[in-house]
């Protein structure tokens, strides 16, 4: 398997020679699992130098600011390529033929209607409740319907399911959209495209026809294909984890909701928005600026930094051009929040503290600008990016899956009381 190996001396024992493996591309990992056996466990919180699978779907060098998929570059693919077609490259490692990408694009478009007995979950729903919330809970509940496709040893239940869950996504996240407006919902056009189909199911209503901008179909289709996946990042080790177990994909791809949901991952887009509102002015940026280096004051600049981009992230260098591709089609270049967010962006490339812990304008950054600019509302943002990384999640799934694999289970570093006897309550 591995002709190095790494020793480690421990005080008063014998060493212990660990193997080490080399991947394609990135660090080697020293495989640290027999120190179980010595009664020893690693200690990494927050997971910042652990290697906790095998995977070929996609790498990240965060010094350099690369990001590939199946070893196609990001910029390649958003140039080259759409989001049905990444979704293949994720699940099947290759780019599909034209005949593959058609049956694909055919067989996705004919599974975009949901149950209507799904309306009934929806309308359990608070009116104003928070459409992450509506997303956690409906998709998780697509499992209670599709009893036909629940074997994940079969190679074929697993493909079903992942179509089902590409295809269902928009319907449901535009039903929670239009579940909060009282509009009413609408159905997928399956002779539309993927994005074409989302906006027309946000935008339409059945009393007149919506005509679906291409320009901005366009840039919906890459925004999805930018956050498609991301390697081991929160919301994809939450899908493995739940996984691992042997839980179904539509109850694991919930937890992956679940996850993106924090503000320090897919909740980030969002966030911005509501910054850059708070923030108001250009005049007031140095205020927030100076908040943010400030180490006794929680405020962050969201939209910046990543836990492994030290570098601008890839994503975030195409989202930009789409912004500005956007605001232009849409006459919306004077904006004022842009205004905010450019004058931010600069800042950031130039103040030494940002500089110095390499902070970096991420994805989030320029997705939630030209959401607002296409019109979805801010509460929509965090599960436009679980509809655009569901083909990663549920890629990362099956992977796992297909592959001989244990049970998630982390050990800890105790730090509670040593073994003590019950007090009786009169003695307390
Ligand atoms: N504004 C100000 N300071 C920051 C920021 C920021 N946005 N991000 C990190 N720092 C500082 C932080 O205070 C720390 O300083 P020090 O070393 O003096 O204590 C240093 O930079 C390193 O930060 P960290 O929290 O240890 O880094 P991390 O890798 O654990 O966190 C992060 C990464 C993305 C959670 C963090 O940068 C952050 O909170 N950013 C804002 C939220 C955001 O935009 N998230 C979206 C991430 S991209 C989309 C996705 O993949 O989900």
């Amino acid at each position: 398997m591995s002709d190095k190996k790494a020793t480690l001396a421990l005080e008063g024992k014998d060493a212990i020679d660990l193997p080490i493996y080399s991947g394609t591309l990135g660090p080697d990992v020293i495989d640290v699992s027999a120190l179980t056996g010595q009664g020893l466990f690693t200690y990494d919180p927050g997971f910042v130098s652990t290697a906790a699978c095998k995977s070929n779907i996609t790498f990240i060098d965060g010094g350099k600011g690369v990001l590939l998929h199946g070893g196609y570059p990001i910029d390649q693919l958003a140039e080259h390529s759409d989001f049905l077609e990444t979704c293949w490259l994720l699940w099947y490692g290759e780019l599909p033929t034209k005949d593959e990408k058609a049956s694909f694009v055919a067989n996705v478009s004919n599974h975009t209607m949901v149950h209507d007995q799904m309306t009934m979950f929806f309308r359990g729903f608070r009116r104003d409740a928070h459409p992450m919330a509506i997303m956690c809970g409906v998709v998780g509940a697509l499992s209670a319907f599709y009893h036909d496709s629940l074997d994940i040893k079969n190679e074929k239940h697993r493909r079903i399911s992942a179509i089902r869950l590409i295809a269902k996504m928009p319907t449901l996240a535009a039903m929670a959209y239009k579940y909060s407006t009282g509009q009413p919902f609408m159905y997928p056009r399956n002779d539309l495209g993927y994005a074409e189909n989302f906006l027309h199911m946000m935008f339409g209503n059945p009393c007149e026809n919506y005509k679906v901008s291409p320009v901005l179909a366009k840039a919906m289709d890459k925004i999805f294909l930018l956050h498609a996946d991301h390697e081991q990042n929160a919301s994809t080790s939450t899908v493995r984890l739940a996984g691992s177990t042997g839980a179904n994909p539509f109850a694991c791809i919930s937890a992956g909701i679940a996850a993106l949901w924090g503000p320090s991952h897919g909740g980030a887009n969002e966030a911005v928005l509501d910054m850059l509102g708070e923030i108001g002015d250009v005049s007031n940026i140095d205020e927030y600026v100076a908040r943010a280096k400030d180490k006794n004051d929680s405020f962050r600049l969201m939209g910046f930094g990543h836990r492994v981009y030290k570098n601008f992230d890839p994503r975030a260098k195409v989202m930009k051009q789409t912004a500005d591709e956007v605001l232009a089609e849409l006459g919306l270049e004077n904006d004022p929040l842009l205004a905010i967010a450019k004058r931010l962006e600069q800042i950031a490339l130039e103040d030494p503290y940002f500089i110095e812990k390499k902070l970096y304008p991420n994805v989030d950054f320029y997705s939630g600008i030209i959401l607002k600019a296409i019109g979805i509302p801010t509460s929509m943002f965090t599960v436009i990016f679980a509809l655009g990384r569901t083909p990663g999640w549920i890629a990362h799934w099956h992977e796992m899956i297909s592959h001989p694999h244990k049970i998630g289970r982390p050990r800890q570093l105790y730090t509670g009381p040593a073994k003590r006897d019950y007090l009786a309550l009169d003695k307390r």
